[in-house]
């Protein structure tokens, strides 16, 4: 059995190395971070995604996955490296690929003294991040080349955070883009005897073709969401209920059923992030995305509209309290990058509303970007007095809200995800159905 080393602990590094050890894997992992460190001896992940704990608990015992502080040794104990650090935005909206430079060249000299390694940048990257960026900076650090004295492929993530692990062990298919064919046999061997007879379809393809799928399917999903917020909108004007049609429509064969649900749009670390960067690569190359830039464009406008819905029903803000129910970017993760509740506060504070917000795992993070609004432990607790609700995650138990919205001063409520089932008694809109 290959040995395996995984470069960057977030969802996708953490939970691909849990997953590999689980099916009996040697796996090295490393981690500068002392607390994190600690927390991942005791089978604890430093963020939340469901199943994982059990998972890291029993890789830890049985000895199949430990946490070193040096990287060069975790490379050089290991036949495969993967890379799965973070690939923030900049400002501009462009990649910021310096995690990936830098594992790039701690791989470069880590591999000077040794042959044969296969690395795998499963990190999201720009189209050509791979062939122009990591194999020149590991061939200058390494003095090596590849083909000959190291392999290198490209095989993105789909997992969805929340059903991480889930997907990890179940994926719809396996991407591989390879810079050579015995680079692509060895990761193809290698998914082979990590899945087994559950093995999913391998496509083979070229690394820059690779590095596209993962841009693609994400652009293409964003659109989903934008096109049925479009259409959501148009049909709140003509009161018809949006779910209804897209019912119908998602039964089409040739369609699917899957991100067709209108609302307050979508957030979280990937869709944002690689739909601007995509936009970015493209006019880099003289293209004007103008679909592309309509997706983001609608998906910057729902919070607003949400905003506005609220002020038709109570015109005056200032002073009011408004509840905000759900901060997490969707349902069962902690993780509030590019949480559509982030400019919807932003929005509320400006307008001197007092904000109180409820999270059944997400206050704690939503805390640093807002000190200061009223954290509470339950949707009850953030009701209470609250001129108006308005509801931007779609967690299970706030389907089974109902007499808690009777401690509310005025029981406007303006549903962002169609969770909240309408009863009597409360003043209840959805955004655009
Ligand atoms: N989160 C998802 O749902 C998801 C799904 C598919 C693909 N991806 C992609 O996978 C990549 C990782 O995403 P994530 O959500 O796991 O990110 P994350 O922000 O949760 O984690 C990135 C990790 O990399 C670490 N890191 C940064 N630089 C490092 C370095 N030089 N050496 C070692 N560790 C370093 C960070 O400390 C962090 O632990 C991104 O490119 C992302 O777009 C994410």
């Amino acid at each position: 059995m290959k040995r395996i080393s995984v470069i960057g602990m977030g969802f996708v590094g953490l939970v691909s190395a849990a997953c590999f050890a689980h099916k009996g894997f040697d796996v090295l992992v490393s981690t500068h971070d002392p607390k994190k460190v600690e927390m991942i001896h005791a089978g604890k992940a430093p963020f939340y995604e469901k199943d994982l704990n059990p998972i890291l608990a029993e890789v830890v015992k049985k000895g199949n996955l430990r946490v070193i502080a040096g990287r060069r040794e975790a490379i050089l104990d290991s036949d495969i490296t993967f890379i799965a650090v973070g690939t923030p935005s900049k400002a501009d909206g462009s990649i910021d690929l310096g995690f990936i430079k830098s594992s790039a060249k701690e791989i470069g000299e880590a591999l000077k003294d040794k042959d044969g390694h296969l690395v795998v940048v499963k990190s999201t990257v720009a189209p050509g991040t791979t062939e122009e960026i990591v194999k020149p900076a590991i061939e200058k650090y390494s003095g090596k080349e590849v083909g000959s004295d190291f392999g290198l492929c490209m095989s993105p993530e789909f997992l969805r955070e929340g059903n991480a692990v889930y997907d990890t062990l179940n994926p719809d298919r396996i991407v591989i883009g390879e810079s050579d064919k015995s680079a692509g046999d060895a990761l193809e061997e290698f998914y082979r005897e990590f899945y087994g007879e559950k093995c999913p379809p391998i496509l083979r393809m070229s690394l820059v073709a690779a590095e596209m799928v993962k841009y693609t399917s994400n652009a293409l999903l964003s659109t989903k969401i934008s096109f049925a917020n479009e259409i959501g909108n148009i049909c709140k004007e003509f009161g018809i209920d949006t779910y209804e049609v897209m019912r119908a429509v998602g039964m089409d064969h040739r369609l699917s059923p899957h991100f067709l649900r209108a609302g307050v749009g979508f957030g979280g670390s990937c869709f944002p992030k690689d739909v601007n960067a995509l936009i970015h690569k493209a006019k880099e190359i003289g293209y004007d995305p103008t679909l592309l830039k309509a997706v983001m464009n609608v998906n910057e406008e729902q919070p607003k509209r949400m905003i506005k819905l609220l002020e038709r029903k109570l015109p005056s803000l200032k002073g009011k309290k408004v509840a905000v129910l759900g901060l997490a970017f969707k349902n069962d993760t902690d993780d509030i990058r590019e949480s559509r509740a982030i400019p919807i506060i932003r929005m509320l504070l400006d307008k001197n509303v007092r904000v109180s917000v409820y999270d059944p795992l997400a206050n704690e993070n939503m805390r640093s970007i807002f000190p200061d609004i009223e954290y509470c432990t339950g949707a009850e607790e953030s009701l209470r007095n609250a001129d108006a609700c308005l509801v931007v995650t779609e967690w299970e138990e706030f389907k089974k809200l109902d007499h808690e919205f009777d401690v509310m001063k005025n029981k406007v409520v303006i549903d962002g995800r169609k969770v909240i089932s309408s009863r009597e008694g409360i003043d209840y809109d959805g955004l655009c159905w």
